[in-house]
């Protein structure tokens, strides 16, 4: 049994993962500032302190009470169209806090790092499927902060002998029980579609139907987030060597728009309205992980990510929400 402090474990991955660190024994503390996650999705058995991760003076007075085995990172500003356009904040909150957050971790011990990262660090694929060694060359501010913090971690795994592990992950979707997607203002596809097949939207908006893909739009790997959620654990099993590893988090296939669009017809039931507007700088026609790396070594396998459970489940939990908010 570890104690796991969880930043960001008020957001959508990270209060999945903190479910399961809970069922699996563990005792997690959460360190989240509400900015974008909901307290209400931080587990009830789970502590949730609610303050900046940057934050040197709270954070260490924090660690001076609380003993932690382990630090799984989710907390970020993780928009990418307000990266593009207030790459700013990005740089400050993702690398600059997070130094501020490392040096606090540093000075109390804590040796053992798991880093959400992001497909973004890869920029647009020279290949596909996208494996850990492909060239790292972001196109937005955000995967720059990514893959700054990824370089920054190996420094620290170098010189005070961290075990670190970054997970970069595809796209993140679907939901459990009792977590899913509820990002304000919400750019991902499937809530962005559930929530055109509630009528909460007037139409889905596609960006771009001439792409070079069979169907035309733009081909992405989806991972339900009970799936992400598991990598995390499997990193805890990883002996503690010091060093860095990074891994792909995705499933190796990828679907297009159109097909996701298809999939969520049928399991809502209905006609989502749909209007084609123009290709979005930065978006690659074709995003595929290949995850060979982490089914190698930490013996990951995508349980839940074939696509019509990723979207069934978000539509489950999306009415669920609905309800509870009508309420
Ligand atoms: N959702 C995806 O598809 C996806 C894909 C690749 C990588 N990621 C990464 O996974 C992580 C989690 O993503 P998510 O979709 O759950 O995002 P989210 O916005 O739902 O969760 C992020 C959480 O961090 C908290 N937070 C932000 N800044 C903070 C700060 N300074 N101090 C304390 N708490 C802070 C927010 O309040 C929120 O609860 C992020 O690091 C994101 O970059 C997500």
């Amino acid at each position: 049994m570890a104690n796991v402090l969880v930043t960001g474990g008020a957001g959508y991955v990270g209060s999945v993962c903190c479910r399961q660190l809970l069922e699996r024994g563990h005792n997690v503390v959460v360190i989240d500032d509400l900015s974008t996650g909901h307290a209400h999705a931080v587990p009830e058995q789970a502590t949730l302190h609610q303050l900046d991760y940057g934050d040197r003076a709270r954070v260490a007075n924090l660690l001076k009470r609380t003993s932690i085995d382990a630090v799984f990172h989710f907390a970020a500003k993780a928009l990418i169209p307000e990266s593009v356009t207030n790459p700013g904040v990005f740089f400050d909150v993702n690398v600059a806090a997070g130094i501020a957050f490392l040096e606090t971790l540093q000075k109390h011990g804590v040796r053992r790092f798991v880093f959400s990262s992001s497909a973004a660090v890869y920029g647009n694929p020279e290949h596909v499927p996208i494996d850990e060694e492909h060239p790292k060359n972001p196109v937005n501010s955000y995967g720059e902060t990514k893959l700054m913090f990824e370089r920054v971690l190996r420094w620290y795994a170098a010189a005070y002998d961290w075990t670190v592990v970054a997970f970069r992950y595809f796209n993140a979707s679907g939901a459990t029980q009792h977590a899913g997607e509820d990002h304000r203002p919400e750019t991902h596809v499937i809530p962005l579609l559930l929530q055109t097949a509630a009528g909460e939207r007037g139409e889905f908006e596609v960006y771009g139907d001439d792409y070079d893909t069979p169907d035309g739009t733009c081909i992405r790997d989806y991972v339900h987030v009970s799936d992400i959620a598991a990598a995390h654990l499997l990193a805890l099993d990883v002996t503690p060597n010091p060093g860095m590893r990074s891994y792909n988090i995705g499933c190796g296939r990828g679907h297009s728009v159109r097909e996701v669009i298809g999939v969520a017809e049928q399991i809502t039931g209905t006609n989502i309205p749909v209007t084609i507007s123009p290709r979005r700088a930065g978006d690659p026609a074709v995003l595929c992980a290949n995850p060979a790396k982490l089914q190698r070594e930490l013996g990951w396998k995508p349980l839940r990510s074939d696509l019509r459970e990723i979207v069934s489940t978000a539509w489950h939990w999306h009415k669920r929400w609905a309800a509870r908010h009508a309420a």
